[in-house]
Order: structure tokens, then sequence, then C-alpha cells
């Protein structure tokens, strides 16, 4: 058994002896350790909506042997949760003191951030695209964003900036405007032919993807001792098990009836955030492996209840692509509702069970499978 919380944070290694199970990432982050005290994430909501929070988790993937990247809402990821992960904050990509990341250079030459309480959030989602991604195209970058709100721009100069990272960003070639001195950029009467081009000063530093933070080697090096060995911590109110077998979950479960299971914690944050609910005993699903399979065969797809709702798009969306029209149709169907569902932050870590589980009456998912008789 784990005895203390171990993470990484900018490539710094955090050792936590008594982690608070009801501790968030992002209070952790800000107020709480003492020498981290990383106040570049910002507290908005609190609830997932407006994506302020936005970090990158990261994590080694050793059936595929590649390392994972992508964005979380630290407002509610538990502090807990992030046992044996890697998390990227904006004040690790750059700074003004040190050197600006191509990102949030990009944001600020092209005016995209104003009162700037939303610009590390976008700036993370857009640096978790690009760790994918080092090129993505137009609809990644306009899909990227779903979970980031800003309330000043309007959206436009921020995607503007961030358009320069894409394949499409021109399609001129040499006469693209960039390329052009401001002179050349006039009509005869001295005005601007094209005001787009000249919104923005255009002359900034070229992304490299080799220059990026590493992966903490330890992490996968230790990836077993890290994910497949039983994690417990508590403290006098709250105690969390992550237990990393299905035996050891139903064992835990008959010893402490009322327990409550958890995965992304979007739904049981807002009830202990919000409507002030505790549950004394807390059981993490999200190491153990049968619950986080996925098996597509010609009669169906067996999804584990752990499978965060990303994953489950992926897979649907792979199947679309495979199978003929008449059999795929009610994937269709989930494909486009999950499109509507939050944005990717909670997407990312939310559970096809926890989803079930919950049996929000305003549930997007519940009414199709129930429609569509799949589970
Ligand atoms: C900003 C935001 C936007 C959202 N948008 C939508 C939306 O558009 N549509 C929608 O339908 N929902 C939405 N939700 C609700 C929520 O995200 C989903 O219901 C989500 O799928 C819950 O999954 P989770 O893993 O985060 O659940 P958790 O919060 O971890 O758990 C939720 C419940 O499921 C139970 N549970 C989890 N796993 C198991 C298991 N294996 N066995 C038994 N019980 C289990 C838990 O005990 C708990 O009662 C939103 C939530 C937020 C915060
Ligand atoms: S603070 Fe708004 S999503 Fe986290
Ligand atoms: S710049 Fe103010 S909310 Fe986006």
């Amino acid at each position: 058994m784990a005895a203390e919380l171990e993470f990484y944070v900018n490539g710094r290694k955090i050792t936590e002896s008594k982690p608070d199970p009801e501790l968030t990432l992002l209070q952790y982050l800000r107020h709480i350790h003492i020498s981290v005290r990383l106040t570049g994430t910002k507290l908005g909501c609190g609830e997932g909506g407006c994506g302020a929070c936005t970090v990158m988790i990261s994590t080694y993937n050793p059936s595929l042997d590649k390392i994972l990247h992508y964005t979380a809402n630290a407002c509610l990821f538990p502090l807990c949760s992030v046992h044996g992960l890697a998390v990227t904050t904006v004040e690790g990509i750059g700074s003004t003191r040190t050197k600006l990341h191509p990102v949030q250079e990009r944001i600020a030459k092209a005016h995209g951030s104003q009162c700037g309480f939303c610009t590390p959030g976008f700036v993370m989602s857009m640096y978790t695209l690009l760790r994918n991604n080092p090129q993505p195209n137009l609809e990644e970058l306009d899909t990227a964003f779903d979970g980031n709100l800003c309330r000043c721009t309007g959206y436009r100069p921020i995607i503007d900036g961030f358009r320069t990272f894409t394949k499409e960003y021109c399609t001129m070639g040499e006469q693209c405007c960039q390329n052009k001195k401001k002179e050349e950029l006039l009509d005869k009467t001295g005005n601007i032919v094209d005001a787009s081009c000249t919104l923005f000063n255009k002359d900034y530093q070229p992304y490299d993807p080799t220059q990026e933070l590493i992966f903490p080697p330890q992490l996968k090096i230790r990836f077993k001792g890290y994910h497949e060995r039983y994690v417990s911590f508590k403290t006098d109110r709250v105690e969390w098990h992550r237990p990393v077998t299905l035996p050891e979950l139903l064992e835990l479960k008959e010893s402490y009836p009322d327990a409550k299971i958890i995965i992304g914690n979007s739904e049981i944050g807002i009830e202990t955030k919000f409507k002030k609910m505790l549950y004394k005993v807390l059981i993490s699903a999200t190491n153990i492996s049968v619950l986080n399979t996925i098996n597509v065969a010609d009669g169906g797809i067996n999804i584990g209840a752990s499978v965060n709702l990303a994953r489950f798009e992926d897979t649907l969306q792979s199947v679309v692509n495979k199978y003929s029209e008449e059999k795929t149709r009610s994937f269709k169907a989930i494909l486009e509702i999950l499109r509507w569902f939050a944005g990717h932050q909670i997407r990312n870590v939310a559970a096809v069970g926890g989803n079930i589980m919950t049996a929000s009456p305003i549930s997007d998912l519940n009414p199709l499978k129930v429609a569509l008789i799949i589970i």
C-alpha cells in the first residue's frame, strides 16, 4: 500500500504524506503546498464550466507505450487522484520572467487576452492540443476550446492567434501577408487592403515541439508501482481508497456499504462543494483494469464503467468509420450528443459508469442509451 501521494508538477516531484481527500488539485496548487503556490491556474466557476482552471495531465500508457496528455479542470480534480501523474500548469510552460511559450506569446500578440482571467485556461487547452499534435487542423482548433469561456474578447482574437499553429493557417504561399512589408499591404490611396493582415504583429517565435518539458522518466519506469498498487489516504473526516482489482473494490464495498465509488468527480465534486454532502469513504475506481476495458466485437461494444467519455467518443468514432451505416446509426446519435456534453476537460475524466449512476433527470446520454437499448 502506498504511504505517500507522489506526483509531479511542472517537472518537479511532489510528495505528500497526509493528502486530504477533500482537496481539489486547484486548491492544492494555489493555496496549500507552501513551496508550490502556483496561482497562474485560476478559480472561476469552481464547477467545471469555465475552464479557467485548466491544467494538462500526463500519464504513461503501457499498452500503447505512449505518453498521453489531456486537459482537466483542476477545480474538480481530486488531489488524491493525481498519484503517479504529471501535472503541467501555465507556469510550467513559460513566463514573462523567463521566456513566453509560443502559445502564450501568440495569444498575447493577437490581443486574445483582456482581463486575462480565462487566458491560462485557453493557453493550457492549446498547449495540450499541440503536445498531442504539433500541427493541428482548423477543425481540431475549433473544438479544442469547448470547455473554455471568455467574457471579454469575443473569442475571435484568441482563435486568430492560435490559428497560426494550424496547417491551413494560410494557403497563399509566397503571397501570404506575413511575407509582405506593410507598404505592400496598402492600396493607391494608402488604405490597408486587408485589415486582418495587420491586426497583430506576426513577428513571433516558431513553435518547436522538441523543446517541450519531458515527461518525468520515473513515472514511466515505476509505472506499476504507481498505478497497479492499492493506495489509501485518510484524514479524520474522509478516507480515500484506490483499489486496483475488482475483488479489492468489492471487499471495500462490503466493509463500507455507504462508501461512494468515484471516478471523474464531475458529479460528486458538485455535490460535496455546493450541496455540502459528506462522503466519509471514497473508493476510486480509476485504476481497475477490467473497468477500463473496451471490447469491440461484431455483435456490439462492451465498455467498462470507468472508461472516460473522451475514450468512449474515440471508440464510437472508429467503429462508425469502420462499419456500415445501418450498423452504426445509434453510435452516430451518441456521438452527436457527446459533442454537446460539457467540454473536453470534463469528458477527459468523467466516466460512462459515473454518468449512468448519477441518473440525472437532465442527463443527455441516459435517455439515448435507454432508447437505443444498449445497456
Ligand atoms: C461542467 C459539467 C458539465 C456537465 N455536462 C453534462 C452533460 O452535458 N450531460 C450529462 O449527462 N451530464 C453532464 N454532467 C454531469 C457529469 O459530468 C456526468 O454525469 C459524468 O459522466 C459523471 O461521471 P464521473 O466519472 O465524473 O462521476 P463521479 O462524479 O465520479 O460519480 C458520479 C456518480 O456515479 C457513481 N459511480 C461512479 N462510478 C461507479 C461505478 N463503477 N459503480 C457504481 N457507481 C458508480 C458515484 O458513486 C456517483 O454517485 C456535467 C458535469 C459538469 C461538472
Ligand atoms: S474554475 Fe471554472 S472550470 Fe474550474
Ligand atoms: S480575457 Fe477576460 S475573460 Fe477572457
